[in-house]
């Protein structure tokens, strides 16, 4: 029995094998019969006029002022939607709900990790929002000035978000698994006022003692004014005199009432760091109007929502984290938008066992469930028998996001997960695009695994060429949007430079590049391979290879290295570092861990190579490049590339042999 078989049951894979005939799937009729969308000619029409078409979204919102133009494009790439309208992202996810007599609908189902249980109703969600946007006022914060947020998956990490939303202090939200050190960073580059964290987070059965971890590094940065403390798990910590106070202290002392800010269409709603081609993180800037737009209409349309009014409404759950942008856009955002009801979670998949997941989906009857691929292979890994021990026959629809899904991952999710009655809609988008831009329409598409079908309604995607910049009718080139949407990134925070040479320098000022290779089929289908830059993908969690340079050659015994992504089976990508220690130094085991353990400090576990390889040097050109794509093959065992550039050939020659002899012996 191979490996996979004994995961998955030698019968299983028969009849996953027999669904890999299967090239296209359906929606099913029964799926089609009660879909938002089931005509087809919403792509035509949306096509013929995107403006009138996203316009037509936006007046699902409530607007304080509407519009006078919908679209500025006089000054590309620097675009502008919904000019003239005054908007509050918060009063349309929270207070239009209150008003429509929806009050007592649940928000979210908050469950965490040892079992405690939180229904929190939007009634209750605007209160807390309220007194809490009070309260950083009370802190000093007003329109424009940045506020940090790093908090676990806990109903406070909304509360905080929500908040700065209806005061229009955009958040710069860090994602928990982030060190203090990288949260130290994304502070200073945005020069945040205000950073909101927690005393302790869940990890598995233990508590992270994070309010201390931050306090070691936050040292004395200049902007920061205040840090707020949510008693999360009751664990002591240092409180600094002056500056720093707990949530629930300046909760009970504040107004309870906090209208919404009417805010400009285009003022600033977020930062999102990601990761970029150097090592210094960009700060992907969102505003408001065309936001919310992009994220309520794709939550809507690709989710299928039925909502609050609907007899048999959904319960939807994106099991990501609020840290990245999946997060801002499909836990909050979007669904609270569209007035639907959630679960949060605020564990692992596999904690207090493997079938936590499920055990969920039962329980709260979860009918949409929105997940990676990476997740989806680590279930496949654990075994059919955790999901099958519970009934999951509330699934409608399941969503995949961030990383290509490869086929067996697909049929797994169709058929165990999906009973074979559930359309999957691979959704790709990014954190610069705000919201989905190719994925299925679950009662339109045929899906084909794997690829993520076509632009949905009113984007345009294209494939072009990689040297002549033409579009490629069949076949694989750079992936890029012709149009601008929404949702769109607005610019890279103070960084207006970095902006225009990143996206919009290769094919001019209207075209977008995504940094993405896709293939495009016979039938029009777009297929996202990967990245073209030095980014990678573990796990659905994009990282820099230069950031985890930078943090590699912070080991004291370090002198040089070069990182890549490496195909993995479990997490998609997985970090291969090449490293040159300094002098005669030897590395072991011990190195290794301490390397990682460097890694884990400065940006946080996530990104711990999970192969380091020593080399007495690094392939390199005359000028002193490094040749990552040499390393690359090196590490996949393929037939190196041309080295005739290269400064030092026999540099290649030892480093093959090193990577031999470790994998002779990691076999
Ligand atoms: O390479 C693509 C991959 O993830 C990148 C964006 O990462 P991030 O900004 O962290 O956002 C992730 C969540 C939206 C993309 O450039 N990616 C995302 N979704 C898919 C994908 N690759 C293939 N298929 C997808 N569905």
């Amino acid at each position: 029995m191979s490996d996979s078989d004994a995961a998955t049951g030698g019968e299983l894979d028969a009849e996953l094998a027999a669904l890999l005939d299967i090239e296209r799937f359906d929606p099913p009729a029964k799926f089609r019969e009660r879909a938002l969308l089931k005509d087809p000619a919403v792509y035509e029409r949306a096509a013929s006029d995107p403006q009138a078409w996203w316009a037509s979204q936006a007046e699902e919102l409530d607007w304080f002022q509407h519009w006078t133009r919908v679209l500025d494009d006089d000054d590309p790439p620097f675009y502008k939607w919904f000019t003239g309208g005054t908007i509050n992202v918060s009063y349309n996810c929270l207070d239009r709900h209150v008003i429509a007599g929806h009050g007592d609908r649940v928000a979210f189902h908050w469950r965490g990790e040892e079992g405690q249980e939180r229904d929190i109703t939007y009634a209750e969600l605007l209160g807390e929002v309220e007194r809490f946007a009070s309260a950083l006022k009370g802190l000093g914060v007003g329109k424009g000035d940045v506020v940090g947020i790093y908090l676990p998956m806990i109903p406070e990490v909304v509360v905080a978000m929500l908040a700065c939303a209806r005061i229009g202090a955009p958040h710069n939200v860090v994602f928990g698994g982030f060190s203090a050190e990288a949260v130290r960073e994304r502070m200073e580059f945005s020069e945040a006022k205000v950073l909101i964290t927690v005393d302790g987070a869940a990890r598995k059965g233990k508590t992270a003692p994070v309010k201390d971890r931050v306090d070691e590094v936050i040292g004395d940065l200049a902007t920061l004014e205040k840090i707020v403390v949510v008693r999360s798990k009751g664990t002591a910590c240092q409180m600094r005199e002056g500056r720093d106070v707990y949530y629930e202290d300046i909760l009970a002392e504040a107004e309870p009432t906090c209208p919404a800010e009417p805010l400009d269409a285009e003022h600033p709603l977020f930062i999102l760091y990601t990761s970029g081609s150097t090592a210094k993180p960009k700060g992907i800037l969102h505003t408001t109007g065309g936001y919310l737009t992009g994220v309520s209409a794709t939550h809507r349309y690709v989710f299928d929502l039925r909502a609050g009014g609907d007899p048999d409404p959904d319960v939807y759950w994106c099991a990501a984290d609020v840290g990245w942008v999946t997060g801002h856009s499909y836990i909050v955002y979007g669904p609270l938008c569209n007035g639907a009801t959630s679960v949060m979670w605020e564990g692992a998949p596999d904690y207090p066992h493997k079938g936590i997941w499920w055990e969920l989906i039962e329980r709260y009857g979860v009918t949409i469930l929105y997940c990676a691929p990476t997740a989806i292979r680590a279930c496949i890994k654990w075994g059919a028998e955790w999901p099958n021990k519970h009934n999951l026959d509330s699934l409608r629809l399941l969503g995949s996001v961030g990383e290509p899904i490869n086929p067996k991952a697909w049929l797994w999710y169709h058929k165990v997960i999906g009973a074979e009655r559930c359309p999957i809609v691979d959704t790709w988008w990014q954190t610069e695009t705000g919201a989905i831009m190719i994925t299925p329409l679950p009662g339109i598409t045929a899906t084909k695994p794997g690829s993520a079908t076509r632009a949905f309604p009113g984007v345009s995607a294209d494939v072009l060429d990689e040297s002549s910049g033409e579009p490629v009718q069949q076949g694989q080139g750079l992936l890029v949007l012709t149009h601008p949407w929404p949702s769109m990134l607005r610019t890279l925070y103070k960084e207006e430079e970095r902006f225009i040479e990143t996206y919009f320098q290769r094919f001019g000022s209207e075209t977008y590049l995504v940094g993405d290779a896709a293939r495009r089929d016979g039938d029009g289908y777009l297929w996202v391979i990967g990245r073209i830059d030095d980014v990678v993908n573990v796990s659905g969690h994009r990282l820099s290879t230069a950031e985890v340079e930078s943090a590699i050659v912070a080991h004291a015994e370090v002198a040089e290295a070069a990182v890549i992504g490496q195909h993995d089976e479990d997490t998609g990508q997985a970090i291969v570092a090449f490293v040159t220690l300094q002098g005669d130094i030897q590395g072991d085991e011990s190195t290794i861990e301490g390397i990682r353990e460097t890694v884990s400090g400065r940006i946080g576990k996530f990104a711990r190579p999970k192969r380091v390889i020593w080399t007495e040097d690094l392939p390199k050109t005359r000028s002193g490049k490094i040749m990552r794509r040499l390393l690359r093959d090196i590490a996949e065992g393929r037939a190196l590339g041309d080295v005739t550039t290269l400064r030092d050939p026999v540099v290649m020659q030892q480093l093959q042999d090193q990577v031999s002899q470790a994998r002779a012996q990691e076999e």
